[in-house]
């Protein structure tokens, strides 16, 4: 995964790299490091951890003078573990040459070996090989320039990539294969990096690197070729983005963004709603006004996500069988792009992301695109200026704003709400739905906010509940049909902040197998609120409560019957069935918060984890 950046141009080059890898420091966090070249010399500082540690470690302490150009990388480790020494840049054996990289170079052991022993390899990582082979290169060539072309065309795998060398002193080279990369403009100095969040507070003019592209970067001049080797002619972007965006939202009163993010989720159903609906009894999507005809064509939609983007995906199926009469199969990204894929003219596939950079995601689209190029591509993504997005027909904006904490919440509901919005729309574009009908259900949906809010309101009480159960080791999530993806959602938040296991079952497949894992030891959190599988639900309680299992139910305001065979009870507000998963997620994302707190993890940037995975 990681994130990138690079610059040539005369600011102070170790602020200019260590802000931008805080700002790509959501692609990962397992270490990071920075390399310049000053007076024709190539130095490293290299730290695992958090940027913080290297800023601590080194860049505190270290005075760079007539710097010329550099580079710098955050890193989510895939070959070799988080140490000083697999942090990036990689150098070469004779260290004249540094490169950070993000992607996988797949055919590294091959090269590896027909290098060695001759060069020195120090780390575990896959990108070191690239370091050493233009070093041999360029004892071949003796210009830097073909070593990097011939390096580039040994490669297999995907990257992106920024070098300099003590052999071009003033310049940077770039290389895009799958992973993101970007030029950033200024006047006398360029950048590059991963994501344009790492730009925009130096620039609004943007060049975008395409696959098998390369660049040759000076100050005051950007080359871009093709794979070829020829001159490409690059479209220069610029983007009108507001002083605030150069912000990362502030976390005001709350310890943790996450719990700002579960706070937000009212405030953001709000804006779902004004934006994807006129005056809140008709349905608009702008974005779509080119493909309504395909929309009511359509006969079956594909959907593809990983995570929790997955999980939203898995409750819109049945809003859009239900509202729209348009079968759905809902894919793991990773999964999807290896199976035989099946579609015919009138499907549509709808790719779900909060980042619009997840590889395996962006990969099930190029995958349905090679197959299939004609079948429209609808996404929908929170940030804006991303690959996805590019890539896409048409895109829907989640409208969450900007997610910090790298487990999702206020994401997974705007998800859910632009998806709800988005059904109950194709509902009214194929007159399945009566505008009776869909004014009631938007009524139910206007009153989401207020309902939040009043579970919010007793995040004291679940806070107390939690803390009773941060010190078991292992937890079963169970729902039913709307509900059963948030079982799987809840398990998940539990899972990636507080490194506690738990599983998610539709609650009929407990007697399938996961019932043997119950006991007075296993605590059940069961979805039941009043829904028409409620019955279905309770016949699942009790038999987990035969086995003394401890039941903590989420259920709806004054339930009795649960209330009476359950240890614990979390009521929500009452709702349509329809909208019940947007309520019932609210307990869960707080429980999962509150034993991660009680556990002392780190809630934001849990280990191992990072905010986009840009790797398969
Ligand atoms: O940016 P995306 O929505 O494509 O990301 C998908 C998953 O990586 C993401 O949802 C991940 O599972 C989160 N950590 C879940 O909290």
């Amino acid at each position: 995964m990681c994130g990138i950046i690079g610059y040539v141009g005369k600011r102070d080059l170790a602020s200019v790299l260590v802000a931008g890898l805080e700002r790509l420091s959501y692609r990962g966090y397992d270490s990071s490091g920075i390399a310049v070249i000053s007076k024709g010399e190539l130095s490293a500082w290299k730290s695992e951890g958090k940027v913080q540690r290297l800023i601590d470690r080194y860049i505190k302490s270290i005075k760079i003078s007539n710097a010329t150009v550099g580079i710098g990388h955050t890193r989510w480790a895939t070959h070799g573990e988080p140490t000083d020494i697999n942090a990036h840049p990689q150098l070469s054996s004779d260290q004249k040459i540094g490169l950070v990289h993000n992607g996988i170079i797949e055919n590294f052991a091959f090269l590896k070996k027909n290098l060695q022993p001759r060069y020195l390899f120090k780390s575990e990582t896959d990108s070191e090989v690239a370091a050493h082979l233009i070093e041999a290169e360029f004892h071949r060539t003796h210009s830097f320039l073909q070593a990097f072309q011939k390096t580039l065309s040994q490669l297999e795998g995907t990257y992106a990539l920024a070098i300099i060398s003590e052999h071009d002193p003033q310049t940077l080279f770039a290389a895009r294969l799958g992973s993101p990369l970007i030029i950033g403009l200024g006047e006398d100095e360029n950048f590059i990096a991963s994501d344009l969040v790492a730009l925009i507070p130096h620039t609004r003019n943007f060049i975008y690197l395409a696959d098998n592209e390369w660049a040759i970067i000076s100050a005051s001049e950007v080359q871009v070729y093709d794979q070829a080797g020829n001159r490409v002619k690059k479209a220069i972007k610029h983007l009108k983005i507001n002083d605030s965006d150069l912000h990362q939202p502030a976390k005001g009163h709350f310890p943790h963004y996450m719990l700002k993010e579960i706070f937000d989720q009212p405030e953001i159903l709000k804006r779902i709603l004004s934006t994807y609906t006129s005056d809140e009894v008709e349905l608009r999507f702008k974005s779509l006004a080119a493909h309504t005809d395909p929309l009511k064509k359509c006969e079956k939609f594909l959907i593809q996500a990983c995570g929790t983007s997955w999980h939203a995906g898995l409750v819109a199926k049945y809003w859009l069988e239900e509202f729209a009469h348009i079968s759905t199969e809902v894919d793991i990204s990773s999964e999807f792009r290896y199976r035989k894929i099946l579609a015919r003219n009138h499907d549509i596939l709808l790719a779900l992301s909060q980042s619009g950079e997840t590889a395996d995601t962006l990969a099930g689209i190029r995958e349905v695109r090679k197959l299939y190029n004609k079948l429209p591509v609808i996404s929908f993504i929170n940030r804006s200026e991303t690959t996805m997005e590019h890539e896409s027909d048409a895109i829907i904006p989640s409208l969450a704003g900007t997610e910090i904490g790298v487990a999702s919440t206020k994401n997974y509901i705007a998800q859910l709400g632009t998806l709800f919005l988005f059904a109950l729309y194709l509902g009214q574009l194929k007159g399945i739905l009566t505008a009776a009908k869909i004014a009631e259900y938007l009524r139910a949906f206007a009153m989401l906010p207020a309902l939040i809010n009043k579970i919010l309101a007793y995040r004291k009480t679940i806070k107390a509940i939690s803390s009773r159960y941060a010190t078991d080791k292992g937890f079963l999530f169970i729902g039913r049909g709307m509900n059963y993806p948030n079982a799987l959602e809840g398990a998940l938040k539990l899972k990636e902040i507080s490194y506690l296991y738990a599983a998610g079952y539709a609650a009929g497949e407990l007697k399938h197998g996961p019932i043997a894992l119950i006991d007075e030891n296993m605590p059940v959190i069961a979805l039941i609120p009043h829904t028409s599988n409620y019955s279905k639900m309770m016949n699942n309680l009790e038999e987990v409560r035969s086995r003394k299992g401890r039941i903590i139910a989420i259920v709806t305001e004054g339930d009795k019957d649960v209330t009476a065979i359950a240890d614990t009870v979390i009521p929500i507000p009452a709702i349509i069935e329809e909208l019940s998963p947007l309520l019932t997620i609210i307990p869960l994302q707080l429980f999962a918060y509150d034993i991660a707190v009680a556990l002392d993890r780190d809630v934001d940037q849990p280990k191992n984890l990072a905010k986009s995975v840009t790797v398969e």
